[in-house]
């Protein structure tokens, strides 16, 4: 049963601004939901390598090439990060990558998206992770400290990797009539799940409440996701590209932009599974875990033959 005195204190610890830390004590739900949470990010940062390093081999020349394979290496660090600040909550990493390879954890939906040109990597690095840093850098701010370094450092990646993509599309729109056609057709394409990534509307998002109650959401995903748009269209509009929305207009009044319908049916089936590439993104995942079991054994060896001869030393 939980201490009703302690769960005051806990709440007048996160509303006074203090960071919650691993020993401290904290509601079980508080719990749940960090691992819920930080382990679908972590699982979304490494099936997020994977629409990117589709185009490692392929990218325009060596300069591109480098950049792509940096910034996907990042992507690894920061699963790394986050599967590490996951299991001070406890939580044994193999059992989280078992929910994944087992289909029972979600990541998040814009990576099951096929990345079909090369435009696709300028549009991931400009608008997902754009959108991702939109939502991170509020989570920085958020109650558990562990989860909140982790978006600090994670946060400053983001901003290179979002710098990159934004210069992609610039180079492109700038370049031939196709290949500013080809930047335009990413827009197309990523515009709306990018939208989508940031989270149901606020009425149909069953977490926040509790999530924002404890400060490890700061900001709805609504909120997040205007601060996007306004952030977002004026960039559009300044390397002369058009955001695939008839009804999108500056509203005078109120400062922001207003958008059309967003298609949920379609960010509910993805999340569900039937997106253009789940099963392909889950395979992937599967046959790398499966290839790299004997990596993990050969180290698993070592270390226990270290540790042994350290002893007998
Ligand atoms: N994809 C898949 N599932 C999603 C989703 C998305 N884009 N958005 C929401 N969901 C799921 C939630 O996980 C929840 O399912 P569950 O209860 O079964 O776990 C359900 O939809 C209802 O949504 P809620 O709004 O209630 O969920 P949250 O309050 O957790 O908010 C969130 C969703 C804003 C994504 C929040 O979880 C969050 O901020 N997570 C941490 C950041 C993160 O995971 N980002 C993913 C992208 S990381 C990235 O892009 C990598 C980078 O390198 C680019």
């Amino acid at each position: 049963m939980e201490d009703a005195k302690q769960l005051e204190a806990f709440e007048a610890k996160i509303a006074s601004g203090q960071k919650i830390e691993p020993k401290d004590w904290m509601p079980e739900a508080y719990r749940k939901q960090l691992v819920r949470m930080m382990s679908q990010h972590a699982h979304s940062e490494i099936v997020g390598m994977l629409p990117e390093g589709n185009w490692i081999t392929r990218a325009p020349n060596l300069r591109r090439k480098a950049i792509l394979l940096a910034k996907v290496q990042d992507e690894a660090g920061h699963g790394l990060y986050l599967y590490s600040a996951t299991e001070t909550l406890g939580v044994d990493r193999a059992e989280l990558l078992a929910q994944l390879h087992t289909g029972k954890a979600k990541y998040s939906s814009i990576f099951n998206y096929p990345t079909l040109t090369w435009a696709d990597i300028g549009a991931i690095g400009w608008l997902v992770d754009g959108a991702a840093i939109m939502n991170q850098t509020a989570l920085a701010r958020g109650s558990y400290g562990p989860y909140c370094r982790a978006m600090i450092r994670i946060c400053k990646e983001e901003s290179f990797h979002n710098r990159q993509g934004y210069e992609i599309m610039m180079s492109l729109a700038q370049g031939t009539p196709e290949q500013k056609a080809l930047a335009q057709d990413a827009l197309n394409r990523w515009w709306w799940p990018a939208i989508m990534m940031l989270g149901p509307s606020d009425d149909q998002s069953p977490n926040s409440d509790q999530l924002m109650r404890w400060k490890v959401k700061m900001e709805s995903n609504d909120a997040i996701r205007q601060r996007f748009i306004d952030r977002t269209v004026p960039q559009a509009d300044f390397i002369g590209l058009t955001i695939p929305d008839k009804d999108m207009k500056f509203d005078e009044k109120t400062g922001h932009y207003t958008h059309g319908p967003i298609n949920w049916d379609e960010f509910f089936d993805v999340i569900k599974g039937n997106g253009p590439c789940n099963a392909k993104r889950l395979k992937a995942r599967v046959d790398a875990d499966k290839k790299g079991a004997w990596v993990r054994e050969a180290a698993s060896a070592y270390a226990a033959k270290q540790a042994k001869e350290k002893q007998v030393a």
